[in-house]
């Protein structure tokens, strides 16, 4: 039986350094565009490094501002309409594939607009900081946070090609990766924190030990006043399994479409803490955990790799 993942049916980009970041095109292109996106003050931006939650908390988000008023969006809107990344401009030749994330925002009829980055904090749009918009950063431990990058990667056309492990894991070491350093990415956004306060800045971790207590934390945030019978409601629907089971909500509506090859790797693929240990080897977690003591030297920014 052929490998699926040795037949790419379109070329995988390069990555370039662009202004400093490396980054691959399908995220710069729009670059004019999405500098000068005029961000309205209720706008909500959700900012991650990929594959940190980004899905997870936009559908949390998505339900608990229009979960109740409009429950037919439930089954008919995936979640990247319902939340455009900004970042992204895909030509295609079929028109569901062809967009950029700024259209998308901009034709957007709800409000709140809850929109979606993968941008360091250094390239958002600085109508979001004018505007004093509500943003939301979703930080992922580094080990779980590149073993899910990496099976994305071996599963979407639009990243690079990951290669084998071993070279993947000293490319994440090294920020050889698209939207570069994670180490850059969750400093940068923590730092951005002491100038800015209308930054959330939250963990999958912490979301995966307790929904409901970071539910709860979000609402605070983003000053909404939610039942408890309500907030068990978007706990059940934001569970792994379900969510998996939720074509709405896994990305099956891009599969096999030159986009995501769900018999590499499915979107919703194990949503654990803790697969790095499936992963790594041991050498390759001490060498890990020495780089890791070099770069990270806040000593207020703690990730869990385990709970
Ligand atoms: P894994 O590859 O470890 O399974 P993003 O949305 O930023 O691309 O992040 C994707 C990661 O979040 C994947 O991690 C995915 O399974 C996980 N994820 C998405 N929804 C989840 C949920 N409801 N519960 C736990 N993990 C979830």
């Amino acid at each position: 039986m052929s490998d699926p993942s040795q037949t790419p049916s379109v070329p995988r980009p390069e990555l370039f350094d662009f202004h400093g970041v490396q980054m691959v095109h399908a995220f710069t292109d729009n670059w004019e565009n999405i500098q000068n996106f005029k961000a309205r003050p209720d706008d909500i931006l959700i900012a991650t490094y990929p594959k940190a939650g980004t899905t997870w908390v936009s559908y949390i988000l998505d339900l608990l501002y229009f979960g109740q008023s409009d429950p037919e969006r439930q089954t008919s809107i995936p979640i990247y309409r319902r939340v455009p990344f900004l970042d992204i401009s895909v030509t295609h030749s079929e028109e569901e594939l062809n967009y950029t994330g700024v259209d998308l925002a901009n034709e957007l009829p709800t409000s709140p607009r809850l929109l979606k980055t993968h941008y360091p904090v250094q390239f958002v749009p600085k109508s979001f900081f004018e505007q004093n918009c509500k943003m939301v950063y979703v930080a992922r431990n580094a080990k779980d946070n590149m073993v899910s990058y990496y099976h994305f990667e071996r599963m979407t056309q639009v990243q690079p090609e990951p290669g084998e492990w071993k070279n993947y894991f000293q490319r994440f070491l090294d920020g050889k990766m698209n939207y570069g350093s994670w180490y850059d990415h969750v400093n940068g956004w923590w730092q951005r924190k002491n100038t800015y306060s209308n930054i959330h800045y939250m963990f999958f971790e912490d979301l995966s030990e307790n929904t409901d207590r970071e539910i709860t934390k979000l609402c605070r945030f983003l000053g909404l006043t939610v039942t408890p019978e309500i907030r068990r409601q978007v706990t059940g629907q934001v569970q792994f399994d379900t969510m998996k089971n939720n074509k709405m909500a896994n990305y099956s509506t891009l599969n096999s479409k030159d986009m995501m090859d769900f018999r590499v790797s499915p979107f919703m693929r194990k949503g654990k803490v803790g697969d790095w240990k499936n992963h790594f080897t041991v050498e390759q977690n001490e060498k890990f955990d020495q780089d890791y003591e070099q770069k990270m030297k806040d000593p207020n920014l703690q990730f869990r790799t385990l709970i």
